[in-house]
């Protein structure tokens, strides 16, 4: 409790004022993030190994952009600051023990922006801005932007997001669960949900399940599993034909 305090208020401090109402929802991812380590590591391993081997195909390496970075539990931030120029990680909150884990590293900032798309974020147009971009990985966010969308605009979200990934100059690496399922402790499924609201993603042989609330984290007999994708190279796999 006292560490959890003791993280707050140094990341309050190191947070622009207009960001600092995300800062307790990160607390909560990372808190869960923490308790739920074992649960959550072959989720964690999957996606930072795919980044880990996509690098090997990325020719060029100046910028590398890292959009929901977030506690950096799924990023192996360390190979990306080893091989980049410069690597940005771009989140509405960046806790201090994200701080510290880049603190020897020279090549490496945190900004904070809201990607959710216009007009209630900036969405992606800032990528623009940024001549010598190489690679860019929306890792985990795209269904968390849905969900703080209201449920009408849910589906306009995604897309948006999608379709400006798919957009940009440079290669794209996505990752992001697609839906989850509420089961008892006797297997029966007691709810699901599309978090991508109905777009068909192509298809992946990228997917794996996480165990994002085991028994005991939201209820004591009930558990929650997302189902997650990738594809290394976005813009490929969602061209038309
Ligand atoms: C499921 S977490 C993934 C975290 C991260 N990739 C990791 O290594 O654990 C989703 C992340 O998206 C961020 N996020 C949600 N909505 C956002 C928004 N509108 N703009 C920027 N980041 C956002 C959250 O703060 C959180 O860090």
């Amino acid at each position: 409790m006292l560490a959890d305090l003791a993280v707050y208020a140094a990341s309050y401090r190191a947070t622009p004022p207009a960001f600092r109402r995300y800062l307790p929802a990160a607390m909560g991812l990372w808190a869960r993030g923490r308790r739920q380590a074992r649960a959550w590591a072959p989720h964690l391993a999957k996606s930072r190994g795919l980044i880990d081997t996509t690098i090997d195909d990325i020719g060029s390496r100046r910028t590398v952009v890292v959009l929901g970075s977030g506690p950096l539990f799924d990023i192996p931030v360390e190979s990306l600051c080893r091989t980049f120029a410069t690597v940005l990680l771009v989140d509405l909150a960046h806790l201090s023990p994200s701080r510290r884990r880049i603190a020897r590293y020279s090549n490496v900032r945190q900004e904070w922006r809201d990607l959710m798309p216009p007009p209630d974020g900036e969405g992606l147009g800032f990528l623009a801005e940024i001549p010598d971009l190489d690679w860019v990985i929306s890792a985990n966010l795209v269904s968390q932007l849905a969900r703080a969308a209201p449920l009408e605009r849910a589906r306009a979200v995604v897309d948006s997001h999608l379709d400006a990934l798919a957009a940009l100059a440079c290669p794209v690496t996505l990752i992001t669960d697609l839906e989850y399922r509420v089961f008892n402790r006797h297997g029966v499924l007691l709810d699901s949900a599309d978090l991508m609201h109905g777009r068909q993603l192509p298809r992946s042989d990228l997917r794996w399940k996480w165990e994002v609330a085991p028994f005991g984290e939201e209820a004591r007999n009930t558990r929650r599993v997302h189902s997650v994708a990738a594809w290394p190279d976005w813009r490929e796999a969602a061209a038309p034909g």
